[in-house]
Formats: structure tokens, sequence, C-alpha cells
């Protein structure tokens, strides 16, 4: 079976192309380098030993998607491509909803064309919007605060619709919470352009000396120590939760949706300790204003993944903490050689 990983380049889209490999899937990568490096192919050949079939094309790109479509006898969709820093979407909405809806109507309009039926969308915890209640559970209400999550929101909307429409059409929406860490060879992690947005980029430029200490954004939220609380996945467990979509959207028809989470939530200083404890390196911070909306808390249940998918988180904060230094370490400039 022959998996496309549109945006498959990315942070999330590296990990799964591994798991995939090594769950004896073919695998083909569409990326335009956004927000990639090309560098990342090379290590993706070296650790699966193969050469994946690359194309440089956005997938926005309808005739270039379909060029694709027919070069390769593609069975199912895993839908990695857009735009995700939520601040720059704030300043640039058209940009995002542009890019973030436009890659998915071209996706699903070359799948139809083409006769492929399987699709998994990268959803985002952010569609919750503001939590009334935690642990967040899949049926509860959606809604966002910004054009960022907008696109994830309205982006599960028209593919629920278009498998309405279509009933040999099957549509797993992913809802992933704060994915962290790295491959534990060193060899693929995250390589954010620019100063890093997320929290974990951050604290690992800081270990390298790259940046010189961390801004804790509020300390007066109203959890334990006052920091806000996520949902921190570590990304290879979040690949095989892709690999075990992949199966399920192979034998069921129409759309579920899944939290893709550990269920468990830690603050900003949890984060900061275990990094400090599982490194053995210091990480400076200085307590800064809330960053604009930003919530208190967010995590999953993620009961219905492993009741449904058989699958689980299975590595521990330790393991993210340890791995998301062993690359940065390891690769100072990211993919920049
Ligand atoms: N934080 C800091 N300092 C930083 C960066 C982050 O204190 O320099 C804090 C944030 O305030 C938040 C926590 O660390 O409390 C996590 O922040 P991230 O930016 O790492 O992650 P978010 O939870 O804000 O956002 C992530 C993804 C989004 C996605 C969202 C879903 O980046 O794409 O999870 O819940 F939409």
């Amino acid at each position: 079976m022959k998996i496309l990983l549109a945006g498959g380049a990315g942070f999330i889209g590296s990990h799964t192309c591994i798991e995939l490999t090594k769950a004896g899937y073919d695998v083909v990568i569409a990326d335009n380098f956004s927000n990639s490096k090309p560098e990342v192919l090379n290590r993706i050949n070296q650790l699966t030993g193969k050469e994946i079939p690359f194309y440089q094309i956005d997938v926005a790109d309808k005739a270039a998607l379909d060029g694709l479509f027919t070069q390769e006898n593609i069975d199912a969709v895993i839908h990695f491509a857009g735009y995700k820093a939520v601040g720059e979407s704030v300043e640039k909405p058209l940009m995002y909803y542009k890019n973030n809806m436009d890659s998915t109507f071209s996706l699903i309009e070359v799948m139809e064309k083409h006769g492929v039926s399987n699709l998994v969308f990268s959803s985002s915890a952010t569609v919750y919007g503001i939590p009334k209640t935690v642990p967040l559970i899949e049926g509860m209400d959606t809604g966002c605060t910004n054009p960022y999550g907008w696109t994830k929101l309205m982006n599960e909307q028209i593919l629920t619709d278009c498998a309405k429409a279509n009933s040999s059409l099957s549509i797993v929406l992913l809802r992933y919470f704060n994915p962290i860490g790295a491959h534990p060879s060193g060899r693929i992690g995250e390589d954010p352009n620019g100063i890093p947005n997320n929290l974990l980029p951050y604290i690992t430029q800081v270990a390298a000396g790259k940046l010189k200490k961390l801004g804790v954004f509020g300390n007066d939220y109203d959890t334990p120590d006052g920091t806000g609380v996520r949902d921190y996945i570590h990304v290879v467990d979040l690949a095989k939760g892709h690999v075990a979509a992949i199966d399920y959207a192979d034998k069921h028809k129409g759309t579920e949706i899944f939290n893709l989470g550990t269920g468990v939530g830690y603050s900003v200083l949890d984060i900061v300790n275990a990094f400090e404890k599982s490194n053995n390196i210091k990480i400076p911070y200085e307590i800064k204003p809330r960053r604009s909306g930003d919530i208190a808390t967010c995590y999953a249940d993620p009961a219905k993944a492993f009741n449904v998918l058989g699958w689980k988180a299975e590595k521990n904060l330790d393991d993210m903490c340890k791995d998301a230094w062993n690359w940065q370490s390891n690769n100072l400039k990211g993919y920049d050689v």
C-alpha cells in the first residue's frame, strides 16, 4: 500500500514517514520546503535504508498534484501540509486561509479524480478553543481563537461534508496535542525557521547557547504553579498514531475524529525542570506577561484512540526531553549542514 505524505518533509511528516516504512508501507513525499529543508530527505533515506520518492511541489498546485497521482499509484493520503504559526496567522489571515484551505481543495479533488478514498488529516487540539472542562473529548464543543485554528476547524468541516456526499471516502481527523521530542537516532527533529514560537525548541536553543533565557509566558494562570499546562506527546508516538489511522481508514468509511495526546498535563515549569533533570543542563528563565491567545490548561482524553485504533502514547517526559536535546545538540544548525 502506497501512502502520499503531503507536507511530509516537516517535523511530524518526517517521523511518520519512518514509522510507516517500518510498518511495511510504501511512502511518497510531496513538499515545497516552505517550512522544511531538503536535507531531511537524506536523513529519512538513511534511516529507512530506502530511496523515498519525493516531489517538490506545492500541494495546492492541482496540476502538479495530478501529475504526481498519474505517476504514482497512491492508495491513501496523509495531509500535513499547512502553515502553523498562531501569531503569524493573526497578522496574515488571508495567507493562512488561502494556503491551508487550497491544499485541501486540490488534494480532495485530485484524490476523487484518481479514485483514492482514504485521507488522514493533521488537525489540532486548538479546535477546542477555550476548554470549559478538561480532559478534552472528541465530541466536545469546538471554536477557535485565531485564523490558524479556524483553518484546522474549517478543514475538518469540509472533509466531513465531502465524506457525507461521497460514501466511498474515508476521512480520519487527528487532533494533535503538543508534539515534542525527536527521533531517538538524533538524525531528524524539529527545525523551526527563525526564533522558535514553541516551548521545547526554545528550551533546546537556550540549552545550546543560541538563545539567552526562556521567557515563561505568565505565572498567574489557574494551574498548580500558575504556568500554562499542556499535553506534550513524543513525536514518534504521534507518528505511530498515523500508522494506526491509515490502517483504520482502510477498513472503514465516513469520518472519524481522534485525539492524539497522552492524557497527562504538564506545566511550563514542569517541562523546564524535567529538561534540566534529563539532560543535566540549567535553563535560565524569567517570567514574562501572558502571551495573547494562550489558554491555561489543555490536555486530552486519549481513550477513543486506544479503544478504536488500539493506539496509545508509550514514551514519557524524560524520553521527550532527552530526545529533543539529542537532536538539537547533534544538529546545532538544524538541517543546515
Ligand atoms: N511558552 C512559554 N514560553 C515560550 C513558548 C511557550 O512560556 O517561549 C508556554 C506557552 O505559554 C504555553 C506552553 O508553553 O503555556 C506551550 O506553548 P507552545 O507554543 O509550545 O504550544 P501551544 O500549546 O501554544 O500551541 C501548540 C501548537 C499549536 C496548536 C496548539 C494546540 O503550537 O499549533 O498547540 O493546542 F494549535
